[in-house]
């Protein structure tokens, strides 16, 4: 969805600002002493489904009554894809369990290390679309249950084309990743700042650095940018607590209804880019330390 402005400095260079949280000991909904391979696989389904949209980029869409939806029987089947002048052609992959088609031949090891290092068990880089600067802070506990529910997935039969980049990859994305708690599980902001990163949305609502060189870290959540998704381009909007361009004077439940329902405080109707329809099916709970991130945030003109 960000065909407008990539480089690959962006994809590098995570929430500088919000780089300083330290996340306590591992502490899930589900303490790890009562999981079962069943609540393993729900956990998997909630993120993949929900704060992760990761059918964003792989269920092919189309806009219908000014909304972005899902092909019919085509849930994260690939083939979705987008021509950028700086990135070139990216296609979404298929991530269902077909073995030929899709990743049903991948151990659950090797899916989590697709998601949060960009490798494939071959040892190729997977491109820059998939926001590995923020997959990377995905809990060792939430890696393994996005691998499992993506095991469960109905397969579906899909050659889908690769990705042509018109950059040159990286060699990694970064040191390999392992060790990683999730947020402790009383603190709201810590909670919303690592449920950001698992939804990437500072990846649209962060402006680029004036000149190129990827996204201005110390402008987090100002906006500006334009996101171009089927419709498009459209400028992500400023949810800073900035009184009159951010969100300042909403209240919980507007900020809420936006992320969820795509309507703005003064009732506009928002452009498809942003996946409210994922957002949509968020515990409450989480939306509401959505929110108690956001407001952390410093204001941005
Ligand atoms: C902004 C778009 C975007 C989002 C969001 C996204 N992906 Fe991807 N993903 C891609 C693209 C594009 C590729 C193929 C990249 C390539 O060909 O280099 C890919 C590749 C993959 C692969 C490797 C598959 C293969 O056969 O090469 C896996 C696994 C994967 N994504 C899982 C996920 C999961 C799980 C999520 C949600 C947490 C997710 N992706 C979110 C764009 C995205
Ligand atoms: C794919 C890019 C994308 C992602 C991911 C994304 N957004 Fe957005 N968002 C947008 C765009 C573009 C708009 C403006 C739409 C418009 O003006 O019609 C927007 C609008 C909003 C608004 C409404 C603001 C207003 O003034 O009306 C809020 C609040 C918001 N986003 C919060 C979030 C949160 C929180 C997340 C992550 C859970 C998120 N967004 C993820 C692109 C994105």
């Amino acid at each position: 969805m960000d065909g407008m402005s990539f480089s690959l400095q962006s994809w590098l260079r995570p929430l500088a600002k919000v780089g300083g949280v330290v996340f306590g000991v591992a502490a899930l909904a589900v303490p790890a002493f009562a999981q079962t391979r069943t609540d393993l696989v729900e956990r998997g389904r909630y993120l993949v489904e929900t704060i992760g949209v990761c059918g964003h980029c792989h269920t092919p869409q189309q806009v219908k009554d000014g909304r972005q939806v899902d092909l019919p029987g085509m849930h994260l089947a690939g083939g979705y894809g987008f021509d950028g002048p700086v990135l070139g052609r990216w296609v979404g992959a298929n991530i269902t369990s077909d073995p030929e088609t899709g990743i049903g031949g991948w151990t659950e090891v090797q899916i989590a290390t697709a998601i949060r290092e960009g490798r494939r068990p071959n040892g190729s880089i997977i491109g820059p679309p998939m926001p590995f600067a923020h997959y990377r802070k995905i809990s060792d506990a939430d890696a393994a249950a996005m691998a499992a529910y993506l095991k469960a997935v109905p397969p579906v039969r899909n050659a889908v084309e690769r990705s042509s980049y018109r950059i040159r990859l990286p060699a990694d994305w970064g040191p390999p990743v392992s060790g990683v708690p999730g947020p402790p599980a009383g603190d709201p902001v810590a909670r919303g700042t690592y449920l950001v990163e698992v939804g990437h949305c500072m990846d649209c609502h962060t402006p680029n650095r004036a000149g190129g060189g990827g996204r201005d870290w110390s402008r987090t959540g100002a906006g500006g940018r334009p996101v171009t998704g089927l419709v498009g381009p459209v400028a992500a909007s400023n949810i800073t607590p900035h009184p009159e361009r951010g969100l300042g004077r909403w209240t919980d439940e507007q900020i809420v209804r936006a992320i969820t329902q795509g309507v703005s405080a003064d009732g506009r109707r928002l452009s498809p880019p942003m996946p409210f329809a994922s957002y949509a099916r968020m515990a409450p709970r989480d939306l509401a330390d959505l929110v108690a991130y956001l407001r952390s945030l410093p204001a941005q003109p």
